[in-house]
Parts: structure tokens; C-alpha cells; sequence
């Protein structure tokens, strides 16, 4: 399933690096909410290929929704451009995410980035890889030298909490970075490349791959709570483990604080 999942998400990432700037029907799915041809071209393939590779298992597409049978207990978790804004203006960070929970526990995760030529993948168990080589979290233990990534909701103006926060991380780290996809935020969390990620309103689909990365290359997720994290948790943070508890202790002063 590994192999298939990587194949996939690498012919997905093909077709969306094909069809980069020229994205012409964009429409809106909410205020800023954007969805291009390519996402749906994208989904269109990765559906495809695993309902008649796998037809017993169901899946969780962001454009399609639920779709196939629940009983084998297998769920595909899918993200067919997960950077979409970034795609549709031509800026070359974007991704392919496919993710495989087994019983609501995600099993294996493949994250292609086609313009970096990177694809990133995970079974848990089994570590983590960025095209072959073996991935580990950063040792980064000191917050004020730490480089941070998020990503904000769309309705910003109506969260001022998330305003809160991320100013309190700006001033206790070295730096915080926005890229504008969730699921490359994660891989590069694996990498070592960020030493941390949050971002307060996500989807199983921008998170569920990520995390198996995450955790398989040594790192830590968890929710806002620091409760272990599900799919269906909104809200997720996700760091080196050594970062987790002094970014959580930042994370909640600020929830506190008056805007
Ligand atoms: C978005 C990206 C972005 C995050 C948004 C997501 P999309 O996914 O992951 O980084 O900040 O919350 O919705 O719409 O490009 O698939
Ligand atoms: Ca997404
Ligand atoms: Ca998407």
C-alpha cells in the first residue's frame, strides 16, 4: 500500500506541476476559499486508483467528501493540492498528500512536493524517508533559537486569539514562517527543517499524512491541549518533542491573554 500511495501522489504531482499557471477556473468555496480545476483533476486520479485498487476501503477526500465502504476498517485520507492559493498564483510550494488510517489510527502517509522534487513518506513503525533518505526531527532545545511555521483560518479577522498567539511566538522564537501548505509545514517539521508547527483550524486531510511523518521521524503532535491527537482534532501542534511542553506553556498564556 506504501508503494501504490507513492506512486499515486507522485502522478498526482506531475499533473499539478503540468498544469502550474495555468489554473483557469477558480472559483470560491467560501470567502477566501479557493478550488481550481487542478484540485479536482488531482482527486479525480487518486479516487480513482484506489477504488479499483482497493474497493473495500472507504475514503475522505477534501473535494468529494466520504465515498466506498466502512467495514474494512481502512480509510484513505486525501489532500489533491494542499497549497491551493499558493497554486492558483503561480507560487511553486504546494503538495500532494495521501494519508491511510487503519481504525481511525493514521498507518502510512506520502507527501509529494513535484516542484522541490520531493516526496516524503512514513509507515508508522517503519520510520521516515525524504526520497530514500532517512528523516529526524531537528535537536533544537532552545525556543528562542527555533524556527516556527503556522497557518491561519481564513475568517483571521474573526480570531483574534490566533493574532494573540502567533505574536507571543514571534517574540519567544527566532523566527515564524507562513508557507501556505499545512501538510508541507509537517514534512518539514520531520526534516528538521522547522523545529515546530500550529495552526488552530485544519482538516484530517492537510494533517493526516503529516503526522505519521511527524511521529515516525521522532518528533511530537499533539492538540492545544497537549492531548495526543486525532485526525479529527482541529487544532494541532506538532514539533521536535524537546520544543513541545515550553511551545505549549507560550501557546497557552497567549490563549489567556485579552486581545
Ligand atoms: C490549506 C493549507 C494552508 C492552511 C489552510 C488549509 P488547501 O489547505 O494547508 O496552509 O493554512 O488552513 O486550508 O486549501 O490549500 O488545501
Ligand atoms: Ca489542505
Ligand atoms: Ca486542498
Amino acid at each position: 500500500m506504501l508503494d501504490f500511495a507513492k506512486d499515486l501522489a507522485q502522478q498526482a504531482g506531475q499533473l499539478l506541476k503540468d498544469g502550474l499557471g495555468r489554473a483557469r477556473d477558480i472559483r470560491f468555496k467560501g470567502e477566501a476559499d479557493l478550488v481550481t480545476e487542478m484540485d479536482l483533476a488531482s482527486e479525480n486520479l487518486i479516487t480513482r486508483a484506489i477504488q479499483t485498487n482497493f474497493p473495500s476501503h472507504a475514503i475522505l477526500a477534501e473535494e468529494s467528501g466520504s465515498l466506498g465502504p466502512t467495514e474494512s476498517g481502512y480509510r484513505w485520507v486525501i489532500d489533491p493540492l494542499d497549497g491551493t492559493v499558493n497554486y492558483a498564483h503561480g507560487v511553486p510550494l504546494f503538495c500532494v498528500s495521501i494519508g491511510l488510517e487503519k481504525d481511525g489510527i493514521p498507518l502510512l502517509g506520502v507527501i509529494c512536493a513535484p516542484t522541490l522534487g520531493e516526496t516524503y513518506w512514513a509507515e508508522r513503525g517503519a520510520g521516515a524517508f525524504l526520497n530514500g533518505t532517512p528523516l529526524h526531527v531537528s535537536s533544537q532545545k532552545r525556543l528562542d533559537q527555533a524556527l516556527l511555521v503556522t497557518g491561519f483560518p481564513h475568517e483571521l479577522g474573526r480570531a483574534p486569539e490566533t493574532l494573540n498567539v502567533f505574536g507571543a511566538f514571534v517574540d519567544a522564537s527566532q523566527a515564524v514562517r507562513r508557507l501556505g501548505s499545512s501538510a508541507l509545514d509537517l514534512a518539514w517539521v520531520a526534516a528538521g527543517r522547522f523545529d515546530a508547527f500550529w495552526e488552530p483550524r485544519l482538516m484530517p486531510w492537510d494533517v493526516c499524512a503529516g503526522i505519521v511523518l511527524v511521529e515516525e521521524a521522532g518528533g511530537r503532535v499533539s492538540n492545544f491541549e497537549s492531548k495526543p491527537f486525532t485526525t479529527d482534532d482541529k487544532r494541532i501542534i506538532a514539533s521536535n518533542g524537546h520544543l513541545h511542553d515550553p511551545l505549549l506553556h507560550v501557546m497557552t498564556q497567549a490563549r489567556l491573554a485579552k486581545p
